[in-house]
């Protein structure tokens, strides 16, 4: 076998002109071939075909030593720059050589470990909080998070140039639609379509101007409302009592203390008992040992008017919570920032 000295003359010339003809016909040969190459199998293909043991280049590096000697060392240089070449295009089709060393597959490697999600704190708060209320029998609606200032104000009983509108610093998208800054519109929007007794909770994003440790520009709340004949304020303070209990524990002691809000007559705020103190007073509950946790009233007759019940013949409370919040004070996080900082060594503790 091995190429004899006239076989190799014929193979690559009489000089290094020749030599460099010859690789510069294989490369622009093999360019050509592995533009073409669009699978597997032709991978394979031009593999064999350039770079196997009858390959056209291994051919090529196998006859070098029939050259004169004083070609040798550039032609072996030559040859071998091109078959880096191929062999590094071959590895950026991301397919590699198959059955090299580098790809074949080796059983001793430990396994790369893979990232288990899970759900974000927040989530897990707010389902916590929907799924005491759907265990009372309210039903989640949701509803849009641009809203028509109509639903998120005015059918609120906030009309235009009210003071109240100052309590929430609002997002104006234009001059009639606003990013919401509760989920309140929500019960409008449902009080429309449905004739009472009904019964929702609404989850969801709300946006107010507002950025400082507890306070974020989006956060979540669930707002909820029921109205049936001859609801009375008893059932608004059953409903939150046996929320809270179930959402701090039955030893939970709370307390309704009178507020206001356009559309709730009367208005209650409710406070636990400082998760940190107990009711001692320290800085958290700012020395009263209470911590103020939602807002909460008998719906005012006039948010009637606007979804034509008659107050009359119905009544309801409704109540807003804050999920942050709630998730603040369960957990002792003292800054609501950390929740959407989305930092793995925080959110991983949940
Ligand atoms: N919508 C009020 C807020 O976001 C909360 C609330 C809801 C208060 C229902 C009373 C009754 O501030």
């Amino acid at each position: 076998m091995g190429s004899s000295p006239a076989r190799s003359r014929e193979t690559f010339g009489e000089s290094m002109e020749d030599v460099k003809s010859v690789l510069e016909a294989l490369r622009s040969e093999a360019l050509e071939a592995l533009n073409e190459i669009s699978g597997p199998k032709e991978l394979e293909d031009f593999r064999v075909r350039f770079l196997g043991r009858k390959g056209k280049l291994t051919r090529f590096l196998r006859g070098i030593k029939d050259l004169p000697p004083q070609m040798r060392p550039l032609a072996g240089q030559w040859g071998n720059q091109l078959k880096r070449e191929l062999e590094e295009a071959l590895a950026s089709l991301c397919l590699g050589e198959p059955d090299s060393p580098e790809t074949r597959l080796d059983l001793t490697l430990e396994g790369r470990p893979v990232l288990r999600g899970s759900r974000h704190v927040i989530t897990q708060v707010l389902e916590e909080i929907l799924d005491i209320f759907k265990g009372m029998g309210f039903e989640v609606v949701t509803g849009p998070e641009v809203e028509l200032d109509y639903y998120n104000f005015e059918a609120l009983n906030i009309p235009p140039d009210h003071p109240a509108r100052d309590m929430q610093d609002t997002f104006y998208i234009s001059e009639e639609v606003v990013l919401r800054t509760h989920t309140s519109p929500v019960q409008i929007r449902t009080m429309e379509k449905q004739r009472p007794p009904v019964q929702i909770v609404c989850p969801g994003k709300v946006y107010r101007h507002d950025s400082d440790p507890s306070h974020s520009p989006m956060f979540h709340q669930v707002e909820g409302l029921l109205v049936d004949r001859r609801v009375t304020f008893a059932e608004l303070k059953g409903t939150l009592t046996a929320f809270v209990r179930r959402m701090f524990g039955e030893a939970m002691e709370l307390r309704f203390r009178p507020s206001f809000f356009p559309f709730t007559e009367p208005s209650a705020e409710v406070d636990i008992q400082c998760v940190l103190c107990g009711g001692d007073g320290c800085g958290l509950c700012g020395g009263t040992g209470w911590l103020e946790i939602l807002g909460s009233g008998m719906v005012d007759p006039a948010v009637y008017g606007f979804v034509d019940y008659d107050p009359e013949e119905v009544s309801g409370f409704a109540f807003g919570v804050g999920v942050e919040r709630i998730a603040m004070l369960k957990h002792g996080i003292d800054d609501i920032r950390l929740f959407f900082e989305n930092d793995l060594r925080f959110l991983r503790q949940f």
